[in-house]
């Protein structure tokens, strides 16, 4: 099988700023993988690369083996690279179910919708419902999106972002201001996405118990440069992942 997403010798600059050094890693379709490393190591960044926000200096990066190191922002999202943000982002002043059918039209361009949810093209409120089911909260489709809690909005944020059935997505610190149970909720919600429909998942997460838990694969960075690689058991006890940590308990959940 082809990894879903490859980073070959991925390289960026900000000045006198190296936010990311010779990246090489991938991801599988289907699989859940960590990003992790201290405040400042180039995460963000590489979210930012992938999805084409910004361009390599030098390196590729391959969408389903196909190099998009190239390709616009905009139709990155069209060829299947879904993400969210640190702090949800949605249009304001708007209702729920317009901030979520941002979504379908992504997908309607693409015709992913027959191939996806169902073979007979099921509709975009079946698709809805069967995502909520992880969440445990519900809706009034008129509701101004920012009626609900922040922690409401961000699980909302990546049930959007699947509703655009992408092969990929990036997912930039979702547990980060929600409460236990709403994290629980959100590793649902991903091990559904991944293991349900193939999507492979690209996970940034301080918490090292979400991390720990969900995460087959996880790549360690550290000023930018891949410092280690592996399943949890590995980068648990990594010595160079524990010295970027500052000897903190990779058990311990820090957020
Ligand atoms: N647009 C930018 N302009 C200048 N410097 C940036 C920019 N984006 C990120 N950086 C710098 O790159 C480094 C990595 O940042 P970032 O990717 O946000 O780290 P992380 O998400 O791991 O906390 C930091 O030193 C940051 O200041
Ligand atoms: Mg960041």
């Amino acid at each position: 099988m082809n990894p879903i997403l490859r980073l070959d010798k991925v390289c960026k600059r900000f000045g006198g700023v190296i936010a990311a050094d010779d990246v090489t890693f991938s991801v599988m379709p289907g699989e859940i993988h960590g990003l992790i490393g201290p405040n400042g190591a180039g995460k963000s960044t590489l979210m930012n690369l992938i999805s084409g926000i910004y361009i390599p200096d030098s390196g590729s990066i391959f969408l389903d083996e196909k190099d998009i190191s190239n390709v616009p922002s905009h139709m990155r999202a069209r060829m299947g690279i879904g993400r969210t943000f640190q702090t949800p982002r949605f249009l304001q002043r708007s209702s729920i179910r317009d901030n979520l059918l941002l979504g379908t039209d992504l997908a309607n361009q693409m015709g992913y919708l027959k191939s996806y949810f169902g073979k007979k093209g099921s509709n975009f409120e079946e698709e809805l419902d069967r995502l909520m089911k992880y969440l445990d909260f519900t809706f009034d489709w008129e509701e101004d999106i920012n009626g609900l809690a922040y922690g409401q909005r961000k699980q909302l944020e990546i049930v959007r972002s699947m509703l655009t059935h992408p092969k990929i997505m990036l997912v930039d610190e979702p547990a980060a201001g929600l409460n236990n149970k709403e994290i629980d909720d959100v590793m649902a919600l991903l091990n559904f996405a991944a293991k349900q429909f193939g999507i492979g998942v690209l996970l940034i997460e301080h918490s090292m118990d979400m991390i720990m838990n969900i995460c087959e694969d996880i790549v360690v960075i550290c000023f930018g440069k891949v410092i280690a690689m592996g399943g949890p058991s590995k980068i648990s006890c990594d010595e160079a992942v524990i010295e970027a940590y500052l000897g903190r308990d990779l058990d311990a959940s820090n957020s």
